[in-house]
């Protein structure tokens, strides 16, 4: 094959993997018959249609980092890459190959098996994606699978139904803020809906079920740190708020604000958000700016009444006004942006970054009550420390007799004391409010590779406060 022919072939590959990804997307907040979904599709068939120009057969290969169209190594395009590459693991799919003859019908219903629940890790479903394809009555599409259908079920795990549900809709959001901020990123609109849609949802299954959604909260991922990030801050501003009787109209309305409130990063150039020393004091000026810079955006695209503004512009600000950027004295922070404060600062706090490990739950807890009345509205940091919990739930601890334990439920109205789990003991369940024995610290260790001096709380939080 001719250099170019090759090039051009490798240009519509990776196409196609982005198209797929974006229609997948599209499709779990669209009807697949919507405009947004099926010009993508188009776009997708005229894509593969380009490969098989070239060749009767295309056929992707998918490893755990790469991903290759038959022989030709494709370039990495960052995030859809990696998206494209877990979509296809969580399908157990190592290739992905179209057949010359493929139709848009097939494209269509290879988005909505991709896009699907039952398509996506669901423990329920039994049937390898070859096995939908095929019952679907796709001819010229297959997907070459890694185990069979009846490995399958036993790889996918345990999960409740309840647990697939909301980590579906924590995925979900984790799509739309990468969604969003590509649409900002390219000059496009905010597609508000569906952030409300998104907020909505998570705010019914939180309702639901708060325990399930306080793990969700856990979840870390140091290489999509921003999307991750903003997502964790929606869920632990909603339980915070679930906590403080807010109704579900105002929760919607916190969660939007949540998924909106670092938007303003958009500005700030990604290797100063990914930078792992000390930042030089201009470097500090322009990552100060991302709070006035996402309330402009959100301004020019919401309108003014938006509360998104409001707290995009009010997360840094501190409790006392004492943050950035400065706010007439006279003025209160509204109560959505000091919600979202805390739950910002106890997020990055617990999240592995470039400079440092994250922190244990403990220690975080500790900086987060050591500058309540300052930072934060001491108020709300104890209703934090109840919904969230010092100890959250699955939490290994060191206790005061020496016994390592298992947090098993922790105690609203005593945070330090929750009930934990003995593994050592016969898995024997311990009040510790009806025992004299308290927890000395978190031992998830785990967690983190770094020396103890690059997980000191106070020495890192002060050389290095969170964004
Ligand atoms: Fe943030
Ligand atoms: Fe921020």
């Amino acid at each position: 094959m001719a250099i170019l022919d090759r090039e051009r072939v490798a240009r519509a590959a990776d196409q196609v993997i982005s198209l797929i990804e974006v229609a997948r997307k599209r499709a779990r907040m669209y009807p697949l018959h919507h405009p947004s979904v099926h010009d993508i599709v188009l776009k997708l068939l005229h894509a593969v249609e380009e490969i098989l120009e070239f060749r009767s057969v295309a056929s992707f290969n998918i490893t755990q980092e790469e991903i290759f169209l038959d022989e030709i190594p494709l370039t990495k395009s960052t995030l859809t890459h990696a998206d494209f590459v877990k979509t296809c693991t969580s399908n157990a799919m190592n290739t992905l190959t179209f057949r010359t003859g493929v139709t848009e019908g097939e494209i269509t219903k290879l988005v909505q098996l991709l896009s699907d629940r039952a398509g996506n890790g669901d423990a329920t479903s039994p049937l390898s994606m070859q096995e939908k394809l095929t019952e679907s009555g796709v001819e010229n599409i297959e997907a070459g699978t890694l185990v069979s259908s009846s490995e399958l079920s036993l790889l996918r795990g345990f999960r409740s139904p309840e647990e697939e549900e909301a980590k579906r809709c924590r995925d979900q959001a984790l799509e739309l803020v990468w969604e969003t901020y590509q649409n900002l990123f390219s000059g496009r609109v905010i597609d508000y809906e569906s952030v409300e849609l998104t907020a909505q949802s998570l705010v019914r299954g939180l309702l639901a079920d708060r325990n399930v959604y306080r793990r969700l909260a856990d979840i870390k991922d140091y290489h999509n740190y921003t999307f991750n990030h903003v997502v964790n801050v929606a869920i632990l501003s909603l339980l915070l708020g679930a906590d403080l009787g807010l109704t579900a109209e105002q929760l919607n309305d916190l969660g939007v604000a949540a998924l909106l409130h670092d938007v303003g990063k958009l500005s700030v150039p990604g290797e100063l958000l990914r930078k792992p020393g000390d930042l030089s004091d201009e470097e500090w000026h322009i990552m100060r700016q991302h709070p006035v810079e996402g309330a402009r955006i959100l301004l020019q695209q919401c309108g003014y009444r938006n509360i998104g503004v409001t707290v995009a512009f009010e997360h840094h600000a501190h409790y006392d006004l004492s943050g950035y950027p400065a706010i007439a004295p006279a003025r209160k922070l509204h109560l959505f942006s000091r919600i979202v404060s805390l739950s910002d600062v106890y997020d990055a706090l617990t999240s592995d970054r470039s400079y440092r490990a994250g922190m244990m739950p403990d220690q975080a807890a500790l900086i987060i009550l050591s500058a309540r009345g300052k930072d934060f509205d001491p108020a709300l940091v104890k209703h934090f420390m109840r919904s969230v919990g010092v100890y959250p739930r699955d939490c290994a601890v060191l206790l005061t007799n020496g016994e390592l334990a298992i947090v098993e439920e922790p105690n609203p109205d005593d945070p330090l004391r929750p009930k934990v789990c003995l593994p050592h003991s016969g898995n024997k369940i311990l009040d510790l409010r009806e025992t004299q024995v308290g927890i000395r610290k978190c031992v998830d260790t785990g967690r983190t590779g770094m020396s103890p001096e690059q997980n000191d709380p106070v020495q890192t939080a002060r050389t290095q406060p969170p964004l």
